[in-house]
């Protein structure tokens, strides 16, 4: 596997980085609003311009905090690339258009770059797929995607119209949680589908982690830019990690020029070996 990442070989993107932002307890109360917003628009500056929010995020708190730090990003700071996702229970042809309307004003943009169902529910998916069809066609979504798909779900998806418009799907990986390697991540390669890694930090269960910090003692960078480099590793995967610290936000941006060795990636698969038969898909 290749271990640079800078570059993105996933068109969508128009070349911008494959590390991003998550939001899911921003604009919650963790720290205060300004703190979380100047971390996002540090994160934009240092190059993570992939934002993923979702309307089930704070209940809409996410994405207005994102709209904040939208609005308040210096010039020249680049344009990010949105990413909002719709609720199962929200994925109905009126039910979509409603939800992004929702999610459009509290981002406070005409256009979200790449809209998500956030999980699978009861509505059919040809339904979910054509009100994305549509809000592409009236230029208000410019791609859309899926999130915890396994791979029968994505094949599934394959056979109904338009389905192989799909440009991603988002699910959790992380060092110690690798079971999508078996299958999901070749399946996606062979069709052309970017990975977006959630909890790429193990949710924060990485954080300290003493092999990582070890490896990234001998590049100079911290334990979690080890464990983003090694995510990204393929360049078929976007990681976006979360944080409400600019401090934070910066170890984290020295993934995008680690490029981690054969020795560095022999002792993590030491630890956390890569699967071996097919493992149910992880979800949070
Ligand atoms: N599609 C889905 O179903 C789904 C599910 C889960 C998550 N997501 C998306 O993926 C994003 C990331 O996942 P996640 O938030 O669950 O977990 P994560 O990114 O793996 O971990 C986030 C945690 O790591 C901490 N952290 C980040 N950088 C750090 C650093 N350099 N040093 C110390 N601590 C650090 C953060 O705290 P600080 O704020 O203190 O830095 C936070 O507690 C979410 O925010 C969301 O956008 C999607």
């Amino acid at each position: 596997m290749s271990t640079t990442n800078e570059s993105s070989p996933l068109p969508f993107l128009e070349g911008r980085a494959h590390l991003g932002l998550g939001s899911w307890h921003l604009g919650q109360g963790r720290r205060d609003w300004d703190t979380e917003m100047q971390a996002l628009i540090a994160g934009v500056q240092l190059g993570l311009s992939v934002i993923d929010t979702a309307e089930m995020y704070g209940d809409g708190l996410s994405e207005e905090l994102i709209g904040d730090a939208l609005r308040q990003l210096p010039p020249g700071s680049g344009q990010p690339f949105l990413v909002s996702k719709v609720l199962p229970h929200n994925a109905s042809r009126r039910g979509v258009v409603r939800a992004f309307e929702a999610s459009r004003q509290r981002l406070g943009v005409r256009c979200i770059d790449l809209y998500l169902l956030h999980w699978r529910g009861s509505t059919p998916l040809a339904e979910t797929v054509a009100a994305f069809e549509e809000l592409k066609a009236e230029g208000k979504i410019r791609h859309w995607g899926v999130s915890n798909f396994d791979t029968d779900d994505m094949q599934e998806l394959w056979r109904i119209p338009q389905g192989r418009n799909c440009v991603v799907n988002q699910v959790l990986y992380n060092v110690q949680s690798r079971g999508i390697e078996y299958d999901l991540l070749p399946w996606c390669r062979e069709h052309g589908v970017g990975v977006m890694a959630y909890c790429p930090l193990g949710h924060s269960d990485l954080i300290g982690d003493p092999l990582l910090a070890e490896i990234g003692d001998r590049h100079g960078v911290g334990g979690t830019a080890v464990a983003l480099a090694w995510a990204m590793r393929s360049g078929q995967v976007i990681a976006i990690p979360e944080s409400g610290s600019a401090e934070h936000i910066h170890d984290n941006a020295a993934a995008l020029s680690l490029k981690l060795d054969a020795d560095d990636l022999a002792r993590i698969d030491a630890a956390s070996p890569p699967p071996r038969r097919k493992q149910p898909l992880d979800i949070l």
